[in-house]
């Protein structure tokens, strides 16, 4: 079995899958409630991310289920966001997700892992999608976003909450619920971004996941 072979069944397998639900759920915890320790969390976070960016839409992104709650999440917005971030894009689902939506918006895909955008920016995408290799945590919010969208992604919430604009909504989804390895619950996420000057505008289920919406007001 050639190298690339033994890496995607690794990476495949039952036990490795069990290994890296629990491997991410301990960063999900860390990034929550101590997020001065991502500088040192990135490097092995990026790593896993680079291994998992050739097989991602054959394991997970092809799955049309798992884009319900984000679709739920959009149609509670009150209007037309213009400026949308999909922060740990991964492979771009997000981000043209709300290209697809929102035609004349502009709309950026940031990612840690070089491969996932290369993924990401070799697809046929919609006029108006960008996609950048780069870490929220360091990220200039400028003039800032209309929508932040947290797709399956740990709660960078000082960072996240920077780059929402005044009227501006955070949508965060976990595409499986509770299951997903980067899940946080609505009440943690509330209690997160409240502190940070956003108030909750929603949080349910839809198809098997659930979503969560903040808004700056
Ligand atoms: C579980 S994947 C989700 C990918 C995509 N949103 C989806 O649902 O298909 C999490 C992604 O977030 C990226 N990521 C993690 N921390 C990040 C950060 N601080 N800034 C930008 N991207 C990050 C990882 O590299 C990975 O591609």
């Amino acid at each position: 079995m050639g190298g690339k072979a033994r890496r995607r069944r690794l990476l495949t397998s039952p036990s490795r899958r069990r290994g890296w639900q629990r491997l991410a759920r301990g960063m999900n915890d860390v990034v929550t409630r101590a997020p001065w320790s991502w500088p040192l969390l990135r490097a092995p976070m990026r790593l896993f991310f680079e291994r998992a960016a050739a097989t991602w839409d054959q394991r997970f992104a092809s799955d049309p289920a798992r884009m319900v709650p984000l679709a739920a999440a959009l149609d509670l917005l009150p209007a037309a966001p213009a400026r949308v971030l999909d922060v740990g894009t991964g492979t771009g689902a997000g981000a043209i997700l709300a290209a697809e939506r929102w035609p004349g918006a502009e709309v950026l895909g940031i990612d840690v892992s070089p491969r996932m955008i290369d993924a990401a920016a070799s697809k046929d995408v919609p006029p108006g999608v960008r996609f950048a290799v780069a870490d929220v945590a360091r990220l200039d919010p400028g003039e800032g976003w209309d929508l932040v969208v947290m797709l399956n992604m740990p709660p960078f919430f000082a960072p996240v909450a920077a780059m929402v604009r005044g009227g501006g909504h955070v949508a965060h989804i976990a595409s499986r619920g509770p299951v997903t390895p980067f899940y946080t619950s609505a009440e943690k996420l509330g209690q997160g971004y409240g502190r940070r000057g956003l108030e909750t505008v929603a949080a349910g289920t839809a198809g098997p996941g659930t979503y969560y919406l903040a808004r700056r007001p």
